[in-house]
């Protein structure tokens, strides 16, 4: 199956979802306090999703998954699952990942908090994995590849002397949920598939401190590092335009532009 270009219309739902996961985000921050349980912030995020925005959480029941977001804390890699047991404490990154549906359209992004005051380690980490995630994002246009992506993250993040996540990748989004391509946070230059102007999809790297081996826990969703070594994730859903890319889970604490291209610069300066 070829991967989809999207119509006009159908971009228009793309940023209206995309506008929606980033609040989302936006909202949940002032919660992410030492002493708040991940089942906390899953039933705000909820309620919010429900009542505020209008809109479905993707995750729950999604393929069986039980809570309507992921929260990954520490040594878990991805798809932690909220628990009135997990109870967040200073020091503590948290990987809080959101999906909602909106009109059919899906809005994917996610970011790492650090909780109270965090290590010099765990700050380190986390913003590189945010700078891993903007390389990606800059390298996305039409004509370059998924391996030009690929690259920019992993370049990256081996000159910081971290570990990329091989089984977890970005993904094609729109009215599905993990549509093709798989995007694949490592790579060549130039390899891979060329992208087009209306292809959307999300660039979501998970950077390990110590090795890259995962595990999955019995659970059959939350996955960790072997090492048990600290780990984090940024994402974002983006749209290849004419001459760039549209990050559209772009929020207001985001560091990179919405838009990126020749054209966005020209009129910036
Ligand atoms: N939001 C995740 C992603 O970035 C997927 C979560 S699926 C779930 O692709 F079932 F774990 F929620
Ligand atoms: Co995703
Ligand atoms: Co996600």
């Amino acid at each position: 199956m070829p991967v989809e270009i999207k119509t006009p219309e159908q971009i228009e739902k793309m940023r209206i979802a995309g506008a929606l996961a980033a609040e989302q985000l936006e909202m949940i921050e002032q919660y992410v306090r030492p002493g708040v349980t991940t089942a906390e912030l899953d039933r705000i995020c909820h309620d919010y999703t429900v009542n505020v925005q209008d809109a479905i959480p993707a995750p729950l029941n999604y393929k069986g998954f039980p809570k309507s977001i992921c929260t990954s804390v520490n040594h878990v890699v991805c798809h932690g699952i909220p628990s009135d047991s997990k109870k967040l404490k200073s020091g503590d990154i948290v990987n809080i990942d959101v999906t909602v549906i909106k009109d059919g359209f899906h809005g994917d992004t996610s970011k790492t908090f650090v909780v109270g005051k965090g290590s010099v380690m765990a700050n380190r980490l986390v913003s590189i994995c945010q700078e891993c995630l903007y390389l990606g994002i800059e390298a996305a246009r039409p004509g370059n590849t998924l391996g030009d992506i690929g690259h920019a993250i992993q370049v990256h993040a081996e000159r910081n002397r971290y570990s990329i996540v091989r089984e977890y990748c970005g993904h094609g989004i729109g009215e599905i949920f993990h549509d093709e391509p798989q995007v694949v946070h490592y790579g060549e230059p130039g390899r891979g598939l060329q992208l087009k102007e209306g292809m959307t999809f999300t660039i979501e790297p998970m950077l390990n401190a110590g090795k890259a081996g995962v595990r999955l826990l019995p659970d059959g969703w939350t996955v960790v590092t072997k090492d048990h070594k600290l780990t984090a994730q940024w994402e974002h859903t983006i749209l290849v335009t004419a001459d760039g890319v549209e990050v559209l889970t772009h929020r207001s604490d985001d560091t990179i532009a919405r838009r990126i291209g020749t054209e966005a610069e020209a009129v910036a300066s």
